[in-house]
């Protein structure tokens, strides 16, 4: 493992400290109150979560239509914040960077949760999901996502966290908005690439000036649709340089309209990720069956990626990623 020290170096992204290069990934867990107040239970989770320098906690709903699953953590309102601070101080307190990904289902929302019709681009039912068919959102309604958007991250940094991650991957709203297999529009935003990440860039506009230019901004951002006549590589790459370009800090890279779970690993999206990177100057994060030392290490020698994220190892043992750290700390002696 020799070598894998790579691992334990720190790097500082706006004054924050990010003590090694883990990241807790996003995974969304359902153990939030049934209206997305934070619990006892989640907060004992996440502070068993030690070892990386940054956790990005799990996709909160920034507007009750945008539910994915029940039981999801909440930021669509001012009495989430309380909790949302305690939740955030967990994490301080185990000295790590603490970001919130905020989110929007659209078309995967869960109506018999939601109770309401689910929204998306375009009418067109979710490729991947299938639930049923969305209503296509009104330029009135895209104009109030964005400013839900933007008051979510308001809240996330009144409660106390050092910034938050614009959730546009996996099928989610912001990814069926990219993909020209969900986006059918024929105004500003939809048609061509430009006009389908449009956005995407008024939110991330629109969530910087919310938070002023001292918070972590993150996009979590699908790359590619994994979908035939879905957004190619190629495109997302495009869209990637043009975060870099309105501001965002760090660009965490997943897959668009697929999640990448049934994809094969190890590291089954490490082109992906090499690919990007050649694309942008800020750090990069990724994710995808990284949990071997030495492939991590691998990629974050040859600068292929800034960031290793892992999820599932840590569900079933939060301290996963600080076994690894000790690991490599003893190999180094
Ligand atoms: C149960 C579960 C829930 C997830 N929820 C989220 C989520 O809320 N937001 C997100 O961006 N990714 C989510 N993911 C994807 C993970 O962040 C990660 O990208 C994926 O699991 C690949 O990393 P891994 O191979 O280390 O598990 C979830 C994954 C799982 C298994």
């Amino acid at each position: 493992m020799k070598g894998s020290t790579v691992l334990l170096d720190k790097q500082t992204v706006k004054g924050f400290t990010f003590n090694n290069r883990y990241v807790c990934a996003p995974f969304d867990i359902s153990k939030a109150t049934d209206d997305g107040l934070i619990t006892e239970e989640l907060l004992s989770i996440y502070k068993s979560r030690r070892g990386s320098s940054l956790i990005v906690v799990e996709q909160a709903a920034i507007s009750p239509a945008g539910q994915y699953r029940e039981k999801l953590i909440f930021v669509d309102r001012n009495e989430c914040i309380e909790g949302l601070s305690r939740l955030a101080a967990v994490i301080h307190d185990n000295n790590q960077v603490a970001v919130l990904q905020i989110n929007h289902a659209g078309s995967a929302a869960d109506a018999s949760i939601t109770k309401m019709e689910a929204v998306a681009p375009s009418a067109v039912i979710h490729p991947v999901f299938g639930r049923a068919m969305p209503k296509a959102m009104t330029k009135d309604e895209i104009h109030k996502l964005r400013e839900d958007f933007a008051e979510a991250a308001l809240r996330t940094k009144k409660a106390g966290f050092d910034g938050v991650e614009i959730h546009n991957c996996h099928g989610f709203l912001l990814s069926q908005f990219l993909s020209p297999i969900t986006n059918l529009r024929t105004d500003e935003y939809g048609g061509n690439l430009e006009n389908r990440c449009r956005l995407l860039m008024e939110i991330a506009t629109a969530v910087r000036a919310a938070i002023g230019d001292e918070q972590l901004l993150l996009v979590r951002l699908g790359l590619d649709d994994l979908l035939p006549g879905g957004l190619t590589l190629e495109e997302g790459c495009f869209v990637a340089e043009k975060l870099e370009m309105v501001g965002i800090d760090i660009l965490d890279i997943s897959t668009g309209l697929v999640p990448p779970l049934n994809l094969p690993g190890p590291a089954m999206l490490r082109n992906m990720l090499r690919i990007v990177k050649g694309h942008v100057n800020i750090p990069v994060i990724g994710a995808g069956e990284l949990w071997d030392i030495k492939i991590a290490a691998d990629m974050v020698e040859k600068r292929e990626v800034d960031f290793i994220a892992i999820a599932r190892p840590i569900m079933d043992k939060p301290d996963f990623v600080e076994d690894l750290l000790d690991k490599i700390k003893k190999a180094q002696q």
